[in-house]
């Protein structure tokens, strides 16, 4: 069968192909131990899952949901961005509720962007992003993050490559606190991000969905004088709540914007399901010790790689935030995916090679937080059985 032309330079996603190479180790009878995958392992609070059976056994909740999500869920979201980001939203216009926040980029990238534009995409970043820009005809312009660089972008280097692109420049992503380096924002960056996109006039794609884990300071680029007027943030219920698998996330920004983006979004599904729109506003209600009780988790475990990772010779930064550690690998290693792969066919414990988040990423590994203290103890064992 022919496919579609825009599936050109698109592969299946990196961690689709790798689980199934896992699966197989696993039947050989391998455990193959998977610290690669950002996946909360632990559950949402006990509230959230109640409301969730309460509200689906009411006869009244099956039927297809409005575009624009429930009043509850987006009033929910709008006082959770009060509360924690100090960012007024009109809950009525500046919300939109998102089947998780990956579909997100893809509604994002559809609506605004095509053949001749050019949107700017960290390296490293998350490589949704520049699937979806090719996905929607439009062209990645990377731009690099460097240690040296404290993993901020170099405007003067961005504006280079905006003269050079040989497209028009209409879009950048931008993702702090930063995956794949834990790199966290400050106010100064955000500043500089939005007066930089005024100049080009450019439309802002942040996606926020790490600001709770392992930071004590969340903070959105909405929080900015006049970042409406340029800018949209996503957000995420996945990391910051335990709610990976429930697939919602949320678009906030200008009422012109999530009209604009409703537009296309609303051709494509036909809204989430209420009772998980209800019980994810009642996980947006809780209060601090739920993020202490979630960070505290967190913390243990990154010990523990910090751990790993000095048996396998990285280097690291203590001063990551999110849900893995960003580490340079050992000079005996060729690059990250020679790592990568010794360790998997060795030791049976995967971990991520960073290239796969662009070739700033190739003497880098990502090590998640998403796996017990048990487990992440028996991983080094394994790997000083190994090296020592
Ligand atoms: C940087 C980044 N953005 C977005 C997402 C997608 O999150 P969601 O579960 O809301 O689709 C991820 C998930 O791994 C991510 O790492």
């Amino acid at each position: 069968m022919q496919l579609a032309k825009r599936l050109d330079g698109i592969g299946e996603y990196y961690f689709s192909q790798k689980l199934r190479e896992i699966d197989g180790l696993n039947k050989q009878g391998r455990d193959v131990i998977n610290l690669g995958i950002g996946s909360p392992d632990r559950p949402p609070h006990a509230d959230v899952i109640k409301t969730l059976q309460e509200e689906t056994a009411k006869p009244n909740v099956h039927s297809y949901q409005s575009y624009n999500g429930s009043p509850v869920f987006r009033k929910a979201i709008s006082e959770w961005y009060k509360r924690w980001y100090n960012v007024e939203l009109d809950a009525e216009s500046e919300i939109l509720p998102l089947i998780g926040s990956k579909e997100g980029i893809m509604h994002i990238c559809m609506t605004y962007f095509q053949q001749g534009i050019g949107v700017l995409a960290p390296n490293p970043g998350y490589p949704t992003y520049s699937s979806a820009i090719k996905l929607s005809g439009a062209t990645p312009v990377y731009y690099d993050l460097l240690e040296e660089n404290n993993y901020e972008p170099d405007f003067a280097e961005m504006e280079k490559i905006c003269r050079s692109s040989g497209t028009k420049v209409k879009g950048l992503f931008v993702n702090y606190p930063q995956m794949p380096t834990g790199k966290l924002p400050t106010r100064e960056l955000f500043d500089k991000l939005i007066s930089f996109a005024k100049k080009h006039d450019i439309l802002i794609i942040h996606d926020n969905p790490y600001s709770f884990i392992l930071n004590d300071n969340p903070m959105s680029i909405l929080a900015c004088d006049s970042a409406k007027d340029c800018a949209i943030e996503l957000n995420s219920l996945s990391k910051s709540h335990n709610m990976a698998g429930w697939r919602v996330g949320m678009l906030c920004g200008a009422k012109e914007r999530i009209d604009e983006v409703l537009r296309f979004k609303s051709n494509m599904d036909s809204g989430m399901f209420l009772p998980v729109q209800l019980a994810a506003a009642k996980a947006l209600s809780l209060d601090k010790d739920w993020y202490g009780q979630v960070n505290t988790v967190y913390k243990k475990r990154r010990e523990k790689v910090f751990q790993l990772l000095d048996a396998l010779k990285s280097t690291y930064s203590k001063k990551q935030a999110g849900l893995f550690v960003w580490a340079k690998i050992d000079e005996r290693f060729k690059d990250c995916y020679d790592c990568s792969d010794f360790v998997l066919h060795n030791s049976y414990v995967f971990i991520t090679p960073g290239g796969i988040f662009g070739s700033r990423g190739e003497k880098h590994i990502r090590v998640s937080l998403c796996a017990t203290e048990e487990k992440i103890d028996e991983a080094i064992k394994r790997i000083k059985n190994l090296t020592e």
